[in-house]
């Protein structure tokens, strides 16, 4: 007879055969074999009972404690506690809800509470609390307050509690807790108590590949354990990146590894530069203050008088773009106005005033902040991928090329432009991607309009885009709510796939 036996299970075998008829505890085991880790008993005694060597069996033992309600029941008393002893000091004429509510009880404890004590007994009737059996009331509450009292701040075996109370509070919101503890014990099956003990040590399988077998000859000829891969194992936790900067340093090296170079701006800006440099009406919907945030401190970002007045000629009258302009005055103080910027938009177009006669393709991806409710899918505070293309050439082709061919390194292939507005481009398309067979967009995009070029001194069209982050890193997350990405929940955080 040849077993397929590990060095640990003949270890394992060969203590048990010390006692044959011994049913062994985990700790009896442990001592007797010199392990210091459960696992190996775990992982040989079910060797060996797939040999037919060994038997296991299973005990479950369970332990109640006080969960939080029952912590606070064991303080001021059970709810239905409560009440009875409420009504017991009530005038029959106060005996209602009213009465209750007067009492001090919430509107949430009353319902239930009421509920609790019409199951053991008590009756509304017209309105009116009454019992007719006070003695039977009495001594079901009484037991229930002993049984969480017995408990106190222990942690009971549940034998040694009454059945039927512990199935009554186990139905009720967290008063009790309970713990379920397997314990397990090997013994020898016959044929186990009677293996010829001369086979134990010919048997030789190889369970563990260690540097020192390696560098030996005894695995020559030997025999190796399988490993089984579906066997459950720990996740290893540990450091690692959140999610979202594991994200942006993805998208950095995708635009970096494209050609692009890298700009940034500040959070702080000028309605100026953030919206009239883009030829966004003074009398725009976005520029409202329900959609900005102005600030307080610096009410005033001070602009350079050479762009006030390109954009007020923009704007009032088309300066030479070509166009007419919004026909309307401009206000040079509003377009001072300190603002928290609601787009990445404003450090592009900020670039290509800065080197408006040189090629560029740049990107950034930063902060914005707009006056959101939150809730699924919309934060105040969310964060932009923004790109252009300036040069002699630019046009709508390489646009939609350069966007698809970002989405595609992200793992997106299916990428499709529809036709949008904005005021700053001409013409603006809005960009979708398709996730498990729905269409989702995420961004707009376009070439900037001369109204917003040529105040800056350059003729070359500019691709520009501007893409959200956080609905990219839902769809790659798997995630339906915009709040978890910045949760401080670590579990989720660790549990969340890594770029
Ligand atoms: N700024 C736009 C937004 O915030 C996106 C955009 C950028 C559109 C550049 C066109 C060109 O939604």
């Amino acid at each position: 007879m040849t077993m397929d036996m590990g060095n640990n299970d003949r270890i394992l075998l060969k203590a048990m055969l010390a006692y044959p008829d011994k049913a062994w505890g985990i700790n009896d085991l442990l001592e007797s074999t010199g392990w210091k880790d459960q696992v190996h008993v775990a992982g040989s005694g079910q060797s060996l009972s797939e040999l037919g060597l060994v038997t296991i069996s299973e005990d479950q033992s369970r332990f109640i404690s006080l969960d939080s309600e029952g912590k606070r029941a064991l303080e001021n008393g059970l709810l239905e506690e409560r009440i009875w002893n409420w009504y017991l000091d009530s005038d029959e004429n106060k005996r209602n809800m009213e009465g209750l509510f007067e009492a001090g009880f919430q509107r949430n404890e009353a319902g239930p509470g009421i509920g609790l004590l019409k199951a053991i007994g008590m009756r509304l009737e017209s309105g009116k609390l009454v019992a007719e059996d006070e003695k039977a009331i009495e001594s079901i509450i009484s037991e229930r307050r002993d049984f969480i009292s017995k408990i106190s701040n222990l942690r009971i075996e549940d034998s040694k509690l009454s059945a039927q109370l512990i199935d009554h509070f186990s139905g009720r919101k967290s008063l009790i807790s309970i713990e379920v503890q397997v314990s397990r014990t090997w013994s020898l099956t016959e044929e186990g108590a009677s293996i010829d003990r001369g086979l134990l040590s010919h048997v030789e399988v190889i369970g563990e590949v260690t540097t020192e077998l390696l560098q030996g000859d005894s695995w020559r000829g030997a025999k190796f354990k399988p490993f089984d891969v579906n066997a459950p194992t720990v996740t290893p936790t540990g450091g690692r990146p959140h999610p979202m900067q594991a994200l942006i340093e993805r998208i950095r090296k995708i635009f970096l590894e494209m050609g692009f170079s890298e700009i940034e701006g500040n959070f702080v800006q000028s309605a100026g530069w953030n919206m009239d440099a883009l030829y966004i009406p003074q009398s725009h919907p976005a520029r409202t203050m329900q959609d900005t945030f102005y600030l307080a401190e610096p009410e005033k970002v001070e602009v350079e008088d050479e762009y006030l007045d390109l954009w007020s000629r923009v704007h009032e009258h088309g300066h030479d773009t070509g166009s007419r302009g919004w026909g309307r005055r401009f206000d040079k103080e509003e377009a001072q106005r300190g603002l928290l910027r609601t787009h990445t938009t404003v450090n592009t177009i900020r670039h290509i005033a800065e080197n408006p006669d040189k090629a560029s393709r740049v990107f950034g991806i930063g902060r914005v902040f707009r006056q959101e409710t939150i809730d699924r899918t919309h934060l105040p505070e969310f964060h932009q991928i923004e790109g252009i293309i300036h040069e002699e050439n630019a046009n709508l082709p390489m646009l939609i090329s350069t966007l698809k061919t970002f989405y595609s390194k992200m793992g997106y292939d299916d990428v499709r432009v529809r036709p949008a507005y904005f005021p700053y481009t001409e013409p603006s398309v809005e960009v979708d991607i398709l996730w498990r067979g729905e269409w989702l967009e995420l961004g707009g995009a376009g070439i900037f309009r001369p109204e917003v070029t040529e105040p800056l001194g350059t003729e070359w069209p500019v691709c520009a885009w501007g893409m959200g982050l956080e609905r990219l890193a839902m769809l790659i997350l798997g995630l339906d709510d915009i709040r978890q990405l910045y949760q401080p929940d670590l579990e989720k955080l660790g549990q969340m796939p890594i770029l």
